[in-house]
């Protein structure tokens, strides 16, 4: 048996309740299919950057890179700007170890109503770049204060980047439908958008099963909302595939379903698993969290650490509480957090038994 470490960051505000919640899940799996999961707990965060100035420490990269991956809740807190809380943990972690693809599943689940009326199955995975693109560094505020006072942020798109994340949308494009559709603004932006459409039709044209349809971000919004289950595999900049994947799973029912998996392909450096949301200060410490979109991520997690069968054990837990109406409140069920969690413990063993 393997020993597989993991590092856990659970973070701010409803991280700190849907973390433990898919940590429950992982070590009951993990003990039905004798894994050896070592979890490592690390308190970084907004009350360590109230501390400290940081919001994690000096050699935090180094630490997490002695782990197999990643686990995640959210960060960011009223008290700290949210620039100093994303740039200050997840921004380097993804770019550091080179997680250049953010996954983000986007699936209708039994039990749970989409807010759209005569809504069919949806199924989808939005491919976001997230090592570039709009979240850069470059760019200035200059006279600030004064009635001329200016700022500047660059977009970078490079050659490297677009077609890593071309490659990897249009190969698990052709692993499934074949259907690709690329986000793009290439009439506004005309740039850097043009560069991105090139570079994302040469590198399809690589996937003769493939076809690949490009459509400017606005109609493709209205497109998710109005016909979501026509879509597949949607490949997006850093931006735009960040937008579209909280659009996406809202279509799904809540925000609180979706997981996400920051991936280096390579195997270079950990991968991290991270629910779509944010650390939700509204609802925190009230126990109505849903912790699905942690416990699925923590499904990604075990499907990426090669426990496929662990994996679909999770997701089928998951999957057979909400259809069985025992959901949260944002998803109209009537069950806290931890009741919820019962109710995927409670599944775990059931499908266990069963087999
Ligand atoms: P958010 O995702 O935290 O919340 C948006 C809305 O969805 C809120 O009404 C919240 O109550 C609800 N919601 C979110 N997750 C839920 C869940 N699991 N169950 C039930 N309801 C849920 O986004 P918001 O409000 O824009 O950001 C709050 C903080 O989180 C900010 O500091 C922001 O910077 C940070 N953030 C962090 C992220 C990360 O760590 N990856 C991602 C997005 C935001
Ligand atoms: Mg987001």
């Amino acid at each position: 048996m393997t020993t597989q470490r993991i590092a856990v960051i659970a973070g701010d505000g409803i991280g700190k309740e849907v973390v433990p919640a898919a940590i429950a899940c992982l070590e009951r799996i993990a003990e039905l299919h004798t894994l050896d999961l070592r979890f490592t707990y690390f308190d970084w965060g907004s009350e360590y950057y109230l501390q400290h100035g940081r919001m994690m420490p000096v050699d935090g990269l180094e630490q997490l890179a002695a782990h197999q991956a990643i686990f995640l809740g959210a960060v960011g807190s009223p008290e700290v700007p949210d620039a100093e809380s994303l740039w200050g943990l997840l921004i380097p972690i993804r770019r550091e170890f080179q997680q250049y693809i953010n996954l983000r599943p986007v699936k209708t689940l039994a039990g749970v109503a989409s807010p759209l009326k005569a809504a069919q199955p949806i199924d989808l995975l939005i491919v976001r770049e997230n090592n570039e693109g709009e979240y850069s560094e470059v760019g200035g505020r200059m006279y600030r204060g004064l009635p001329q006072e200016t700022a500047v942020q660059e977009t970078i798109f490079t050659r490297l980047g677009v077609s890593r994340v071309a490659r990897y949308a249009a190969s698990l494009a052709a692993s499934r439908s074949g259907r690709l559709t690329s986000a793009t603004k290439s009439n506004g932006i005309i740039h850097t958008m043009p560069f991105w459409d090139e570079i994302v039709a040469e590198t399809a044209r690589l996937y003769p099963e493939v076809s690949v349809t490009s459509e400017l971000v606005d109609a493709l919004a209205a497109h998710l909302v109005l016909k979501p289950w026509t879509f597949d595999v949607i490949v997006a900049s850093n931006l735009l595939g960040d937008i579209l994947s909280d659009l996406g799973s809202s279509v799904t029912g809540s925000i609180g379903l979706a997981p996400s998996a920051n991936l280096n392909p390579e195997g270079e450096f950990p991968s991290l698993f991270e629910p779509v949301h944010g650390s939700a200060p509204d609802i925190a410490g009230k126990g109505l969290a849903n912790p699905v979109g942690q416990i699925w991520s923590g499904a990604m997690m075990l499907e990426h650490l090669g426990h496929i069968e662990a994996a679909t054990h999770l997701q089928s837990a998951f999957e057979s509480a909400l259809r069985d109406g025992l959901g949260t409140r944002d998803v109209g069920g009537p069950s806290s957090t931890a009741e919820f969690t019962s109710g995927v413990l409670s599944a775990i063993d059931t499908l266990a038994a069963s087999q």
